[in-house]
């Protein structure tokens, strides 16, 4: 198989990362299927699809045209055997939860066709966690996008020991087909190189907030005046949510054992109340209803 075999794409998971992953596979020209389990997440994500378009449009970033062909790119089912029963490439983007992602990856493997791709957009786990959930390893992958997933433009290509030649070369190609940067990582590693990264900077700065150093708010000025950062740490969490930063943080201290990876307390605490960020309304800053 070769990029050109590509032509029908189906991305699991229709919800922070999912919704506009698969956007912007159908904007790129290919056949989409958005797949969720919660209806109500799946409409919300064929709302954005709508309203996204409409706007690129009145920016003039999009023809009419365009933005007509894009949308009849793309549809939202329900129906997992539905979604991914002609897919030659499958992106999954559903919740940090390893048992979650083996069930999905098992299925996907009884339902896709046998030639597809099976690459996962998790921000943390590799996917030799997940491959041996399938009968074919050598094609489940790592395909690691950012947020917001339409506008940034790196994407993470994680070649594990299991994953092949042909599949790295695949998933990287897609990259470039989707407007993208794509980067192979050579080996497998926790957090891969951006979030690696991240985390430090994350870490850091609730260090800062704990010691009383800074306010969250005077911290996220540093880094914008000062280093030149689009948003600062504590607004990037909300942007990627709070449940994912602490989840990521639990998962890496269940790992390690170092007290350092456990979650901050403030960040404990704001998980606990439900504030998750930007989608919630709260998280380390408020978002009134627009
Ligand atoms: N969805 C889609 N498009 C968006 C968007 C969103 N949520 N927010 C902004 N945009 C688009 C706008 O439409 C606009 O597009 P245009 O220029 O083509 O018209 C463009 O982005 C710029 O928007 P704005 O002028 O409104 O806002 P900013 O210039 O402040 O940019 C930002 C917003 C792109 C979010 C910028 O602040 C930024 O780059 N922030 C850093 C984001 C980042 O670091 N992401 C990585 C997070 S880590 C991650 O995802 C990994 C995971 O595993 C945890």
């Amino acid at each position: 198989m070769n990029i050109d075999d590509v032509k029908n794409i189906c991305v699991v998971g229709a919800g922070n990362m999912g919704h506009q992953i698969s956007l912007l596979c159908a904007m790129s020209g290919y056949k989409t299927t958005c797949t969720d389990i919660n209806e109500e997440i799946l409409k919300k994500a064929e709302n954005f699809a709508d309203t996204y378009l409409a706007g690129r449009v009145k920016k003039e970033k999009l023809t009419e045209e365009q933005a007509r062909e894009a949308r009849a790119n793309i549809s939202f089912s329900l129906d997992l055997a539905e979604a991914v029963k002609d897919a030659d490439y499958v992106i999954e983007a559903a919740i940090e939860v390893i048992d979650i992602k083996r069930k999905i990856f098992a299925d996907l493997d009884k339902l896709a066709p046998e030639h597809a791709i099976l690459a996962t957009n998790s921000s943390a786990i590799v996917s030799s966690r997940i491959a041996d959930a399938t009968n074919r390893p050598s094609k489940v992958v790592n395909l690691h996008f950012f947020n917001p997933a339409l506008v940034m433009k790196l994407v993470e290509v994680v070649k594990g020991a299991h994953v092949s030649e042909e599949t790295a070369e695949i998933s990287l190609a897609l990259c470039a087909k989707l407007g993208k940067i794509g980067i192979p990582l050579e080996k497998e590693v926790d957090g891969f190189v951006v979030n690696r990264i991240l985390f430090a900077l994350w870490r850091e700065a609730q260090w800062l907030l704990e010691m009383g150093v800074a306010t969250h708010e005077d911290i996220d000025k540093a880094c914008v005046y000062g280093v030149g950062h689009p948003m600062g740490p504590f607004r990037l969490m909300d942007l990627v949510g709070l449940d994912l930063a602490y989840t990521l943080d639990i998962e890496r201290f269940r790992r390690t054992g170092d007290p350092a990876d456990a979650p901050a307390p403030t960040l404990s605490a704001l998980y606990s109340q439900g504030r998750f960020g930007e989608k919630s309304g709260k998280g380390w800053y408020d978002y009134p209803k627009k």
